[in-house]
């Protein structure tokens, strides 16, 4: 949906980041020779912010997302804002379009960073200047199941990412060879697809646009990030909450064979928040798993829901008030 302002800020090579600035949201002007446009050279980011019944707007972790800009913009070669810049960014566009920031417990304010390379490069090379961006559109639900359990697929012939490659940043070339493996699925009743390691294709990496965890007893397992899985921030907060609770959490290799004999089954993310998995499918083979009000996925997710949402106290620190 389009809102009323975005945020803009460039860097020329060689330079910071100047002064960014607000304006009016609308179509944005490329060279056909941009960097972004010919060599990929783009990343972007996800955070959300809430509305507080006292009209204030609450913002999650926005650093985490500025570290991992920062992380993914080495990659690319790419210069990036500082931590503050970006945070500073990410609060002058929300405030901005407050009025989009959906009421308390009817959705949240999608806010999207982008940072790319907007300057002319033909032979392969870096881009000579940068565009650091953000737009907002008021969200709900990310899957049309709304709040009931996902239905997924095992992909064992597209894979997300290799070893050395990008899959450890939120590169805007990681996406669009998802969309063909997304739309089969899709096109099958599944909610989305769990990519497998490329290599041997036997461990869990993760879903299109989220992280996976299972468990097992009282054991809660999450693939380890090695550079093809990219961390996210809601995963980081899961472990962290998981452990407050009393489980252990173990960040290892997990097996399909372990996916296919877990108790309980949920993805995180931005976009998602914590969602469980009712079911996955792998060659012929399907498992449920248990979903519902009982379940650790759903103490779980009510943990982190009301935290975002200011509805408890804020022990961490992850919260960023602004009105
Ligand atoms: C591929 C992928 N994995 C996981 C995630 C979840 O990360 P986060 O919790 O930071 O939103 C995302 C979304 O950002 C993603 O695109």
């Amino acid at each position: 949906m389009p809102t009323d302002y975005m945020y803009t800020m460039k860097c020329s090579k060689g330079e910071g980041f100047q002064q960014g600035q607000l304006s009016r949201y609308g179509n944005i002007e490329l060279s056909p020779a941009a960097g972004v446009l010919n060599y990929g050279q783009g990343l972007f980011e996800g955070t959300k912010a809430y509305r507080k019944e006292d009209g204030r707007l609450l913002l999650f972790r926005p650093d985490q997302n500025a570290i991992r800009m920062q992380i993914g913009a080495e990659r690319l070669c790419m210069p990036s804002p500082s931590v503050d810049q970006f945070v500073e960014a990410v609060k002058q566009t929300a405030l901005a379009n407050k009025r989009w920031v959906p009421p308390p417990g009817k959705g949240s304010l999608y806010m999207r960073p982008l940072l790319m390379g907007s300057g002319q490069i033909l032979g392969l090379g870096a881009a000579t200047e940068y565009t650091f961006l953000i737009y907002v559109s008021p969200v709900g639900n990310y899957f049309k199941e709304g709040c009931a359990p996902l239905n997924l697929y095992v992909e064992d012939e597209f894979d997300r990412a290799s070893r050395g490659g990008t899959g450890g940043i939120k590169s805007i070339t990681n996406y669009a060879p998802g969309l063909k493996p997304l739309s089969r699925a899709k096109n099958r009743g599944f909610s989305d697809v769990l990519y497998l390691d490329s290599a041997n294709k036997t461990n869990l990496e993760e879903v299109s646009s989220c992280n996976i965890f299972l468990l097992k007893g009282n054991v809660i397992s999450s693939p380890a990030t090695n550079g093809t899985i990219l961390e996210g921030v809601t995963r980081k907060s899961i472990i962290e909450i998981a452990g407050d609770h009393g489980y252990q959490v173990e960040e290892r290799v997990v097996t399909v064979e372990e996916l296919m004999d877990a108790d309980e089954v949920f993805c995180t993310g931005t976009a998602v928040g914590v969602a469980s998995v009712g079911g996955i499918t792998y060659h012929d083979k399907r498992v449920e798993y248990e979903t519902g009000s009982h379940t650790v996925s759903q103490q779980l997710h009510s943990t982190l829901e009301a935290i975002k949402k200011g509805l408890t106290e804020d022990k961490k620190g992850w919260i960023v008030e602004i009105d």
